[in-house]
């Protein structure tokens, strides 16, 4: 299958396996990668040196593949990660949560390409003026930070294929095959699936965590800090005290000592569903089973076939 994005990433299918905090290190990255897709090793959970030895090991595993580093741009060590991004040769980044404009141009004269992940059109436009090769736009559905003007990836994608030039990679809300095509039928030229992933054999989630997911419904999910830095989380007790503190008008102050350290580790690391932030998508309602990740994939791509074939025989 060729769009632009299997094109200018070298892979055999246009999807990507999303970076994501504590979820997605090297081992789920290369397990898709393996499959023919672009595996992204989610940084925004890591030290500065253990982003060094996952892409280490991802060279070593995988030096025929296509994988890649995701940077959240807001991170502490932001910085620190791009040198070492940079000195370790990586040819893939993919930067979210903060401008387009403040790494592109350096990893761009490195050779490296580069996509950043926004949420509105007129970001995307942002974006492709920054100079980035593809821009993925995520809508309200996806799981884990979330764009402030919650646009659907419904109503996000076209208007996002309509203002860009370059390629957009549809994301939020798409698990399947059926997902898929919807978004290339919108114009998209590859899909970022995060969710999906989280719930593989290869994905670093806690095993409590993987459970959850399989017993979550379509509706255990909500938007919270959605004045501060709005995510996508499942409802558990510690996310009821958020909610509730917001709708008391709580100020940031307040907020930010009742998200506290390491909540996001507490929750998807070490496996604590009560107390610690748990972040995944929408799309968790419909996952049933624990799989390996070239298996997810493959189904996804069969799928799509399918439903392309149904399409074209209505
Ligand atoms: C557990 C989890 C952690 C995430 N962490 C990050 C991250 O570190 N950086 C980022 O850009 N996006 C992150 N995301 C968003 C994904 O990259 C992706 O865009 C999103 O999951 C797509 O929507 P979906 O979850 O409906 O597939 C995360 C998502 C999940 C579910």
């Amino acid at each position: 299958m060729e769009t632009r994005i299997t094109k200018i990433f070298h892979i055999d299918y246009p999807i990507i396996q999303a970076g994501m905090i504590w979820v997605s290190g090297w081992k789920l990255a290369v397990a898709v990668a393996k499959a023919g897709v672009l595996g992204l090793i989610g940084a925004g959970s890591m030290t500065p040196e253990l982003l060094r030895e996952h892409v280490r090991k991802a060279k070593a595993a995988c030096p025929e593949r296509s994988w890649g580093v995701n940077l959240p741009i807001f991170f502490k060590f932001a910085d620190e990660m791009a040198e070492i991004i940079l000195e370790e040769g990586v040819k893939i980044i993919f930067t979210s949560g903060g401008s387009p404009k403040k790494y592109t141009r350096r990893f761009k004269d490195a050779g490296m390409t580069v996509a950043h992940v926004t949420a509105t059109p007129t970001l995307a436009v942002k974006c492709e003026e920054a100079g980035v090769d593809a821009v993925v736009v995520e809508g309200f559905e996806a799981g884990g930070h979330n764009g402030r003007d919650e646009l659907t990836t419904m109503v996000l994608v076209p208007q996002a294929v309509d203002a860009v030039k370059i390629p957009v990679i549809a994301a939020g809300g798409i698990y399947d095959g059926r997902g898929m095509a919807a978004a290339m039928a919108m114009g998209a030229d590859g899909v970022q699936i995060g969710t999906r992933f989280a719930a593989t054999l290869e994905s670093s989630a806690h095993e409590n965590f993987k459970q959850a997911m399989m017993e979550a419904s379509p509706t255990d999910t909500f938007l919270i800090l959605r004045r501060l830095i709005p995510a996508r989380v499942i409802v558990n007790e510690w996310a009821k005290t958020i909610l509730a503190a917001e709708a008391r008008g709580a100020s940031e102050e307040v907020l930010i000592n009742l998200i506290g350290e390491k909540r996001t580790q507490l929750g998807m690391f070490d496996g604590d569903l009560k107390h610690g932030e748990i972040q995944i998508g929408q799309a968790v309602g419909a996952l049933k089973t624990i799989k390996p990740a070239g298996d997810v994939v493959r189904e996804i791509v069969a799928q799509y076939a399918q439903s392309v074939k149904r399409l074209s025989e209505l």
